[in-house]
């Protein structure tokens, strides 16, 4: 496995790893957990050679978020990716990604706007901006992504058709789907935020949601759906809810009642340090 910080050894180590034949690249922050080895495992089996990108982006933090904060265990992640035969980690510094006079941003409308979007501003313009350049950094043939984060691959996919990033054949941005804690909880680096009985707390999330879902595809409407699932929320501890939408699946766009095409109920909620959000299928009517 090699470790590469800046550009040129990193060009040379990419130009020797494709004569290998497929490279697929998982693009993370870092603070590895069981979700992003799924990723880097799914991706061992598509390519012959598997880069993974460590970079906390300051581009899609917000003033007031938790940049500073954001968990770094640079080592230990080294150790984990090691361990999944990983070939090459591309770990830039804030100055390599984005040198002096920086000025350049890359905003995908439509799928970025609401949800996420809407709370955090400019978050999906960040997103978009370094995963473009790691795409032209590391040249992959297939890049893997969280269902965790639905709205962020909804905006990658996007980004990567309107500008010709990768081979257009259909697996090319690959969607893994979200791995859970055994009490539902989607795993994510901020987990780490909630103190233990807020952590006990958090597992209403997923089961709210469950609930809500199982519900609307029962008949219920989505109003109603949604406003248990909210009050289910507040009751468990958290202190607020950012959104609870049904959505369609794909394009994003807001469903007051279900319909025929695939639809995602998504959520946003804060509960002490943290911001959780997790999402979930609805079938169709
Ligand atoms: P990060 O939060 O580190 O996540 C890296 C990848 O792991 C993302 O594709 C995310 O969706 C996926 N992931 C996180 N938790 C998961 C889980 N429980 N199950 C499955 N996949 C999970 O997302 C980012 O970093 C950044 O925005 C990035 C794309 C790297 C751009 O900076």
């Amino acid at each position: 496995m090699q470790t590469v910080h800046s550009l040129d050894p990193l060009r040379s180590a990419v130009a020797q790893l494709r004569e290998a034949g497929t490279l697929a690249l998982v693009p993370t922050m870092g603070a590895l957990h069981d979700g992003h080895l799924t990723l880097v495992r799914e991706a061992r089996k598509r390519a012959a050679r598997v880069a993974v990108s460590i970079f906390v982006n300051p581009l899609q933090f917000g003033a007031g978020e938790d940049l500073d904060a954001y968990p770094r265990q640079f080592e230990h992640d080294c150790a984990l990716l090691e361990g999944e035969g990983v070939d090459l980690i591309w770990a830039p510094s804030v100055e390599v990604m984005y040198p002096q006079g920086f000025s350049t941003n890359i905003s995908v409308s439509g799928v970025s706007e609401g949800l996420c979007g809407a709370a955090r501003p400019g978050h999906f313009d960040g997103v978009a901006t370094v995963v473009c350049k790691l795409f032209h950094q590391v040249l992959p043939d297939l890049a893997l992504f969280g269902e965790k984060d639905w709205q962020q691959l909804a905006v990658i996919r996007r980004m990567a058709r309107d500008l010709d990033l990768t081979r257009p054949h259909a697996d090319a941005i690959m969607g893994v789907p979200t791995v859970r804690e055994a009490d539902g909880l989607a795993m994510s680096s901020r987990n780490a935020y909630l103190t233990p009985e807020q952590r006990t707390q958090a597992a209403a999330l997923p089961a709210a949601m469950n609930e809500a879902a199982a519900a609307i595809e029962g008949g219920k409407t989505v109003e109603a759906a949604l406003a248990d699932l909210e009050t289910a929320l507040l009751a468990a501890g958290f202190a607020s809810v950012d959104y609870a939408d049904l959505r369609d699946a794909e394009n994003l766009e807001l469903l007051g009642r279900p319909t025929s095409r695939p639809m995602r109920l998504l959520v946003a909620a804060r509960i002490g340090k943290a911001r959780l959000i997790d999402n979930l299928a609805v079938r169709p009517a």
